[in-house]
């Protein structure tokens, strides 16, 4: 497909841009520490997104790392247009929007992060080797450039669905009509398979599942679009090779961990010559069908040995809650920490317990490795040490349980982050959100977060958000919400029933109250 009809294809059908945890430089940044890189400081990056769609995913990025400066391009100018709307809106000067196709970028800059996320497999091959090339001329020389794409041998499942929607809907002429003929087909052919103990029929019956919540802008990119070209691991990572460049881990780091795999498949896996192999078998045992690789410049030497005393690289914040309320420290007695899915890891170690318990205290601040010893210690009635070796000691046995659980336990269980993060409970007499958190709110009803995360709103905090400006005090917000309500333009609710007239005003000033709380916690409002 040349160029230009690709691009109509993406102005006629947007992608829908979300902004995506797994791309931030601190994610970055990260994981190259864990493997023993030097990495860019985060908080003065240069970032450059190739593929940005409308920008939702770098502009949270520049609101929120202000130091920090990031270039985005794409070939859909409706896309760039969409961003270059907001950026006005937020009058950011830290970030351009580009319209630009990848195949004619030849800027000198260096970037310490190059973000590619969902392009590599949905461009042809001429593209493929452009953006390589980009990622080995253009990343700085400790940078870090993140590359998603669809992998086999999953894919082979998925593209066996794009095949056969592609040759039902090849039949109607416009794009409308292909998507909703793909889904139909889909939903025809899900209902019509038997699928009780029959593998096919349950493989679109789950397919079905996944596809129902996706929106139509990812639909047909997905299936319908004329590119798509998953390739093996072992592939991409020869084609990087070919670039001076080299695999240096999984943005999702728990995927390089081969603890979910049976013993035997573990114990072969240690006997596979390199990472590359490792990674690939890996592919095979679970039948992935998406990556997000982290590439370096191939003088680099990740170390995949990972050493506990790292830790103290890392600032570590924690969901993980105590089983139980009271937990016995001075003994060793088992106790649990639950994630917020329910899984659980168990210690018996005092210092270990004390230490999960110092980082749950603290959320959702983050904690230097100093601070957690130092905690622990307090709460075992013991002094902090004060020599090397025994601070080096604590410091090992800590890293070993925090790294193992940041490689193993589900995502947002214990973040490991470059940048230290700090949420001031304090709310100021005139709050003041962040700009990009006040207009999202007005716009779409969610918000990111500055730890990349979007948030989904309450009906108060979409009409709350947009109030903050640090200009209106909590007096004249409450005040507003009282003559929003006496206008009937929203309706404050007492235990789920509209409330009384005589209770709207404590009702209103509680809810202020909780939300800017919320609002705090999940550092939307500016110190
Ligand atoms: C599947 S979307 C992914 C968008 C975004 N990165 C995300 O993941 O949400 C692919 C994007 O690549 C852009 N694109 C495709 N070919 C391009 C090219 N040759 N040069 C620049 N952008 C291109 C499209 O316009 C589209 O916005």
């Amino acid at each position: 497909m040349s160029q230009t009809l690709q691009s109509n294809s993406y102005n006629e059908i947007p992608y829908e841009s979300f902004p995506f945890q797994q791309t931030h430089p601190d994610r970055l940044a990260t994981i190259a520490k864990l493997f023993g890189l030097q990495s860019p400081n985060v908080e003065t990056c240069k970032v450059l997104e190739i593929g940005c769609a409308s920008g939702n995913n770098l502009i949270p990025m520049a609101e929120y790392l202000p130091k920090a400066n990031f270039l985005g391009i794409d070939l859909s100018a409706n896309q760039i247009d969409e961003g270059n709307k907001l950026l006005k809106a937020l009058a950011l000067t830290n970030i351009e929007l580009r319209c630009q196709d990848i195949l004619n970028f030849n800027e000198e800059t260096k970037f310490d992060f190059i973000i590619v996320h969902g392009i590599y497999s949905w461009v042809p091959a001429p593209v493929q080797e452009k953006i390589l090339a980009i990622s080995k001329k253009n990343l700085s020389p400790d940078g870090v450039a993140y590359i998603s794409y669809n992998v086999l041998p999953g894919w082979h499942m998925r593209g066996m669905i794009r095949d056969m929607m592609l040759y039902h809907s090849g039949k109607f002429p416009d794009n409308d009509s292909k998507i909703k003929q793909a889904k139909a087909l889909l939903e025809f052919l899900s209902k019509s398979v038997q699928g009780d103990k029959n593998p096919y029929g349950m493989f679109l019956q789950s397919e079905l599942e996944i596809l129902k919540k996706q929106n139509d802008g990812y639909f047909f990119h997905e299936f319908l679009e004329e590119n798509n070209f998953p390739v093996y691991f072992h592939e991409f990572s020869s084609a990087a090779n070919r670039h001076g460049l080299k695999y240096l881990g999984d943005s999702d780091v728990r995927t390089m961990s081969t603890r979910d795999l049976t013993p035997e498949a573990q114990q072969l896996l240690t006997k596979t010559p390199s990472m590359i192999e490792t990674e690939q078998y890996m592919d095979f045992l679970r039948n992935r069908m998406f990556r997000t690789s982290l590439i370096v410049h191939d003088n680099k030497n990740p170390v995949y040995n990972l050493n506990s005393a790292a830790i103290v690289n890392f600032n570590v914040t924690s969901n993980l809650t105590p089983a139980e309320q009271n937990i016995d420290l001075h003994s060793a007695n088992p106790a649990q920490f639950i994630t917020h899915d329910g899984t659980t890891i168990g210690t018996t170690e005092p210092l270990i317990k004390a230490a999960l318990l110092c980082l749950f205290e603290s959320s959702p601040n983050s904690m230097t490795t100093a601070e957690i010893i130092e905690g622990a210690c307090k709460k075992l009635g013991s002094k902090p040490p004060v020599a090397a070796e025994e601070i080096a000691k604590l410091t090992a046995q800590i890293g070993q349980t925090l790294i193992t659980a940041y490689t193993s336990l589900p995502a947002g269980s214990l973040e490991l982050t470059t940048r230290p993060i700090k949420r001031s409970s304090l709310i100021s007499l005139k709050p003041r959100a962040f700009k990009l958190a006040q207009i999202q709110a007005g716009m779409i009803g969610m918000v990111t977060n500055p730890r990349h995360q979007m948030i989904r709103l309450g009906d108060f905090e979409k009409v709350l958000l947009p109030m903050l400006d640090g200009k209106t005090t909590i007096t004249e917000i409450n005040k507003n919400f009282k003559d929003l309500v006496n206008t009937n333009k929203i309706v404050v609710k007492d235990n789920g029933i509209q409330a009384e007239p005589n209770r709207v005003r404590e009702i209103i000033q509680q809810q202020v109250e909780n939300a800017l709380k919320i609002l705090a916690k999940n550092g939307m409002l500016v110190d």
